[in-house]
């Protein structure tokens, strides 16, 4: 378990590019933390890093639940799973299909039995200006 402090959004970027450059096909990132903790600026800054397009649009999928992303190491699939109601509802947005790529999930509380071992868990939280970031798993990889 590593505790980060992120100062600012550029520390939130770094952070991503470090996620991304440890990243590899199959992986689930788990993002939590409150509103505005910061998870999509994370999953934003991991993606354009991936992408290698500092102006990658990267929208929130508070909405749409999913958006998808080719990359060069497979699709990348950003999930907002705050709407769901249930594990049932995950399921039927295709999240079987999806962890067959890479998946990225804001609010994973909402997986329950579905959550996937072997998942990098990012726990966000607002300290004062700044962000606190605490990451769980991946204990055989440098990040
Ligand atoms: N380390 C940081 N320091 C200060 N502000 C930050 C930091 N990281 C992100 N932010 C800012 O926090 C705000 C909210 O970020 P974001 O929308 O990513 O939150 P979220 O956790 O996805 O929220 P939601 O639960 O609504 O989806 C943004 O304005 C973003 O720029
Ligand atoms: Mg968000």
């Amino acid at each position: 378990m590593a505790c980060l402090r992120l100062a600012n959004l550029d520390a939130t970027n770094a952070l991503g590019a470090r996620l991304a450059a440890a990243l590899r096909p199959g992986d689930a990132v788990l993002l939590s933390g409150p509103y505005g903790a910061g998870k999509t600026a994370l999953a934003r800054a991991l993606l354009r890093a991936l992408a290698g397009d500092p102006a990658l649009e990267v929208p929130s999928p508070s909405y749409t639940l999913v958006q998808s992303y080719v990359t060069p190491l497979g699709p990348v699939h950003h999930f907002d799973l705050w709407r769901l109601g249930s594990p049932a509802d995950v399921a039927e947005l295709g999240w079987d299909e999806a962890l067959e790529g890479i998946v990225l999930a804001e609010w994973p509380e909402r997986l329950g039995p579905l959550r996937p071992g072997g998942a990098l868990e990012v726990a966000l939280e607002i300290e004062g200006e700044g962000r606190r970031a605490t990451l769980t798993g991946w204990p055989e990889r440098q990040v």
